[in-house]
């Protein structure tokens, strides 16, 4: 099977994310393109990834497989708008701007296949996480050429319900600050104990990225994973008492509601 064509609109950090990733899995740059008016952005993805690009977005969707909305939720609007009347009807609209529903994307584009995704910040390491949902009007085949795009990334998971994607922004499209949050009051914590700042930051740091790998790679669960380090009367019981007497578990879930609701609000506002 060739390559799907891929247009990119909108090229900014996150699209030259996804295509840095598509061209290290070997897709090759004549299957990629971008449009962006930022002329230097253009030649940097250029050089970089050998890439054909437009300051003309309906130039660059022609003849593409996929099309890859990934502008600011703010301007998705008119550029659907600006877009509509130039698309072919097989083609596969791909969003990843936060807070912009299915839709809102078809009263502004038209009846046609739509996947809405929800990366995160990582991606730009592409260590990232996406939940995808895609619309009835989705081939079997067109999902797995989504699936690839938001998998050069990071990790791609499917979605049963639209509805999910605020959820998916509560736990892994804003989680990224929640851990930088734990990291920050770590850090304090541990120079109030007695540590230069730089040494507990770093000590902070490469916990969570140990903790992180140590889940990622294990058969078991996190609660199994903290049993195992939490000795009877240790110090890591003595932590973990203390945070569950101040209601941790409660405030996380607390935390994800609010951000849900936030994303859902903002859909509501941005799909005027
Ligand atoms: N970054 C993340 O971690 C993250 C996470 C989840 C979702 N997202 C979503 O990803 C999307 C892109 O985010 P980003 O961080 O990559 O933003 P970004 O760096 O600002 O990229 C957007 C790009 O679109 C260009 N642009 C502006 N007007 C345009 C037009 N009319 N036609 C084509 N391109 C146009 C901008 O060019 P100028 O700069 O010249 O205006 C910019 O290069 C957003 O919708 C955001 O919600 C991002």
């Amino acid at each position: 099977m060739s390559n799907p064509i891929i247009t990119f609109v909108g090229a900014g950090n996150m699209a030259a994310s996804l295509i840095g990733g598509l061209r290290a899995q070997g897709v090759p740059a004549s299957a990629i393109r971008a449009s962006e008016p930022g002329s230097e952005q253009r030649n940097r993805l250029q050089r970089e990834h050998g890439i054909a690009t437009f300051s003309d977005n309906a130039e660059a969707i022609k003849g593409a497989d996929l099309i890859v909305l990934a502008v600011k939720p703010q301007i998705m609007k008119a550029v659907c708008l600006d877009l509509a009347a130039h698309l072919a009807s097989n083609q596969v609209i791909i969003s990843i701007a936060a807070g912009i529903s299915c839709a809102s994307l078809e009263s502004w584009l038209g009846e046609r296949p739509v996947v809405r995704c929800m990366p995160n910040t990582p991606a730009l390491l592409r260590q990232g996480v996406s939940g995808l949902f895609a619309n009835p009007r989705v081939s079997a085949e067109q999902k797995a050429q989504a699936e690839q795009v938001l998998s050069a990334v990071g990790l791609a998971l499917w979605l049963d319900n639209e509805a999910q994607i605020d959820a998916v922004t509560a736990v892994s499209g804003s989680g990224p600050a929640y851990f930088f949050l734990l990291i920050e009051a770590m850090t304090e914590a541990g120079e109030q104990l007695g540590l230069p700042r730089e040494t507990a930051a770093r000590l902070s740091i490469q916990t969570a990225l140990g903790a992180a790998r140590m889940a990622s790679e294990s058969d078991v669960d996190a609660s199994e994973l903290r049993r195992r380090v939490t000795s009877p009367n240790g110090t890591t019981e003595a932590a973990i008492n203390t945070f569950q007497a101040g209601g941790f578990e409660a405030l996380v879930q607390q935390a994800l509601n609010a951000a849900a609701n936030r994303s859902a609000e903002l859909a509501e506002q941005l799909g005027q």
